[in-house]
C-alpha cells in the first residue's frame, strides 16, 4: 500500500509566478485569507507552500512495499529486489518527503534561505539519490571524489559558515565541520555482513566460555579473542561473572564486529541505510520515526516502510562481489603471481586477508546484533532468505575443500592504528581514535578510484605511502623492494576489481 501523500507544492508554482510575499500584498484580502487558511490546515510548518488540488507530479519512489505483505510472504522475492533497486536509484523529491526538515523548522527564515537549504553539500541533504554517489563502476558502487561526504557535519541544520542558526551559532571551517570521506561500494556487502555476524557470534561464545570456565574453576580465565584467524586481543572473565574487555582491540568492547563505514562503526547495511536516508535525503524510515508519524513535518509520514527498507537492504546485500581480472598471457600471469607472493611476504596480507572463511552463505534480515533504533528482531518469512552463492559467477567467492565459502575481500574486518597521515580528521566518530580505520576491502578497488578514506590517493603507490602506524613496517618493506617486485605487486593489485 502506498503511504498517503499530502500533495503540497512550492509557492513558485503559483499561476502568477509571484513569490508568496508578492501574493500577500497584491491580491485582495479574501484570497489571502483562503490561502493562509489552507496553509494552516495543510502544513502549518511549511508556511511558504500552498496546497495543490491535483498534482500531476509523482514521487521518485514509484512503488512502496507493504509491511503486512512482507510478513505474509506475498511479495515475490524478485519483486522485492526490484522495489529495493528502484528505491536505490530513485531521484527523491518533495513528494517522497525529501528535503531539509531541520532547516524548515528554523524560525525567522526567509523563503530564499529556506529554498537554498533544501540542499547543502556539507551538512545535507547532499544528494537526490543513493545512486548519485554510489555509481562506480555501476549502481551500488563507489563514487568519485565529487561525491565525498562530510560525516558528522549533518548535525548542523544548514551549514553556511555564517555562525548563524544553520551552524548552531558555532564557528567552523571546512576541516573541522565534518570528516570528509569517499564513497565506497556495496558489491559483495551481504557476504561482508554475514562474515561479521559469524565473527560476532564466535566472540560472544568465547566470552561465555571464559565466564563458565572462570566460575567452574573459581579463578580468572583469559581466552584469546580469535575468530576466522583474526585476533581481537583477549577476554578475561572473573569467577564472580565480571568480564574484563579492556584487552580487546580493533573492535568495540561489546565484541560486535562492525564491518561498515571506513571507521568500522556500523553493524549492518540496515543501520547504515537508515542513517543514509535521513542524512543524505531527509527521509525518515517508519522503523526510526514510528508508524504514521511525520517526524520532519513535511506532510509525508511513513516515508519508508519496514518492507521498503528490507527491500533496499536485500538489493544491496545481493549485489555481486567484485571480480579479479585474469592475467591475459603467461608473462603477466607470472608477474601477477609474483605480486601475490610479495603481497604476503612484505606483510600486506596480515590486514588485507586474501580470504575470510564463511560458514553459511544464507542472508537473512534483520541482523540480530543491530543497535536500538534499527530492527534486530522482526518476523520475515524464510522465502526471503537468500543464498548469496547461488547464481554467483565471480572469482572472488570460492569454495574450500571442506565446503566452506572463501570470501576474497582482502580485509580482516578489524580496525587498525594507521598512523599520523591518516589521522587527519578533526571530529572523533563513535569514540574511535582518529588514527584507526577498518582494513579496507581491496577486492573492487580498481573499479572505484580514488583510494583511501578521503580519496586523496589516486595511485596505488600513493595509497601504500600513506600506510603508517601498524602498517608502517609493510610500507617500509615495500619501499625496499626491487623495482621488479614493486611492479609485480602493483600489477597484482591492478587486477582487483576490473570487470
Ligand atoms: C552524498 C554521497 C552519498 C549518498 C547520497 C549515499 N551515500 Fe552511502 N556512502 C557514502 C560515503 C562517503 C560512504 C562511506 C562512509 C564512511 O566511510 O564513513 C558511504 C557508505 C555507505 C555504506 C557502507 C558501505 C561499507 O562497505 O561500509 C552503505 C551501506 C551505504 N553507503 C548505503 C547508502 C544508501 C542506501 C544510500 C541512499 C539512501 C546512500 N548510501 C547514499 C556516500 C553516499
Ligand atoms: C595494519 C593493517 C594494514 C596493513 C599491514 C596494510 N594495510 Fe592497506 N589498508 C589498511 C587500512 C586500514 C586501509 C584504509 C585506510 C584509510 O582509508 O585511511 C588500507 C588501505 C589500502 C589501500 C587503499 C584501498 C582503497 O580502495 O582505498 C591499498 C591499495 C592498500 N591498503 C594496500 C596495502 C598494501 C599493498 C599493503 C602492504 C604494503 C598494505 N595495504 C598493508 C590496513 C593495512
Amino acid at each position: 500500500m502506498m503511504p498517503v501523500y499530502k500533495f503540497v507544492r512550492p509557492y513558485w508554482n503559483n499561476p502568477e509566478g509571484l513569490t508568496f510575499s508578492d501574493v500577500r500584498f497584491t491580491f485582495p484580502l479574501i484570497v489571502v485569507s483562503v490561502i493562509v487558511l489552507s496553509i494552516v490546515l495543510s502544513c502549518s510548518s511549511n508556511d511558504y507552500q500552498v496546497e495543490s488540488v491535483a498534482s500531476v507530479e509523482s514521487p521518485g519512489i514509484v512503488r512502496h512495499a507493504n509491511n503486512q505483505d512482507l510478513k505474509d510472504g506475498k511479495i515475490p522475492l524478485e519483486e522485492l529486489l526490484d522495489i529495493g533497486e528502484q528505491i536505490f536509484r530513485a531521484s527523491l523529491n518533495t513528494l517522497d518527503g525529501a528535503g531539509n526538515s531541520k532547516t524548515r523548522l528554523l524560525p525567522n527564515q526567509d523563503n530564499i534561505s529556506k529554498i537554498n537549504a533544501r540542499f547543502n553539500r556539507i551538512s545535507g541533504p547532499d544528494a537526490n539519490s543513493c545512486m548519485g554517489c554510489h555509481n562506480l563502476p555501476s549502481v551500488g558502487g563507489g563514487g568519485d571524489n565529487v561525491a565525498n561526504v562530510f560525516v558528522l557535519a549533518h548535525e548542523f541544520p544548514n551549514a553556511n559558515f555564517d555562525k548563524g542558526p544553520g551552524d548552531l551559532y558555532e564557528t567552523h571551517n571546512l576541516l573541522d565541520i565534518g570528516n570528509e570521506r569517499g564513497t565506497i561500494s556495496m558489491f559483495g556487502s551481504g557476504l561482508i555482513e554475514l562474515l561479521a555476524r559469524e565473527m560476532t557470534t564466535d566472540l560472544l561464545t568465547i566470552r561465555d566460555n571464559a565466564k563458565i570456565q572462570a566460575m567452574e574453576e573459581d579463578r580468572p580465565v583469559t581466552l584469546p579473542a580469535i575468530t576466522k584467524g583474526v585476533s581481537f586481543g583477549e577476554i578475561t572473565a572473573w569467577p564472580d561473572g565480571l568480564i574484563d574487555n579492556s584487552k580487546i582491540e580493533g573492535i568495540d568492547e561489546d565484541l560486535i564486529v562492525r564491518p561498515f563505514s571506513q571507521k568500522g562503526v556500523y553493524t549492518s547495511l540496515r543501520e547504515f541505510t537508515l542513517d543514509s536516508f535521513n542524512l543524505h535525503h531527509g527521509l525518515q524510515a517508519e522503523e526510526r520515526a514510528g508508524s504514521d508519524i511525520d517526524a520532519d513535518q513535511d506532510g509525508v509520514p511513513n516515508e519508508l516502510t519496514i518492507a521498503d527498507i528490507t527491500a533496499i537492504i536485500l538489493f544491496q546485500a545481493t549485489l555481486e562481489a567484485p571480480t579479479f581480472l585474469e592475467p591475459k598471457n603467461e608473462a603477466s600471469k607470472e608477474k601477477v603471481n609474483r605480486g601475490d607472493w610479495v603481497f604476503s611476504d612484505i606483510g600486506c596480507a596480515v590486514c588485507h586477508r586474501p580470504y575470510l572463511e564463511l560458514e553459511s552463505p544464507i542472508y537473512r534480515e534483520p541482523n540480530p546484533f543491530n543497535p536500538a533504533g534499527t530492527l534486530s528482531d522482526y518476523p520475515i518469512p524464510d522465502i526471503y532468505d537468500i543464498d548469496l552463492t547461488k547464481n554467483s559467477s565471480t572469482n572472488s567467492v570460492t569454495r574450500s575443500r571442506e565446503g566452506t565459502i572463501l570470501v576474497h575481500a582482502f580485509t580482516d574486518l578489524k580496525r587498525h592504528d594507521m598512523g599520523p597521515i591518516l589521522a587527519n580528521e578533526n571530529r572523533e566518530q563513535r569514540f574511535v581514535d582518529p588514527a584507526y580505520w577498518i582494513t579496507k576491502k581491496l577486492w573492487g578497488m580498481m573499479s572505484e578510484p580514488p583510494f583511501m578514506h578521503h580519496g586523496r590517493a589516486t595511485l596505488i603507490e600513493e595509497a601504500i605511502g600513506m600506510h603508517m602506524g601498524e602498517a608502517n613496517e609493510s610500507r617500509l618493506n615495500y619501499m625496499s623492494l626491487s623495482d621488479a617486485d614493486k611492479s609485480a605487486l602493483i600489477a597484482y593489485i591492478s587486477t582487483f576489481g576490473r570487470k
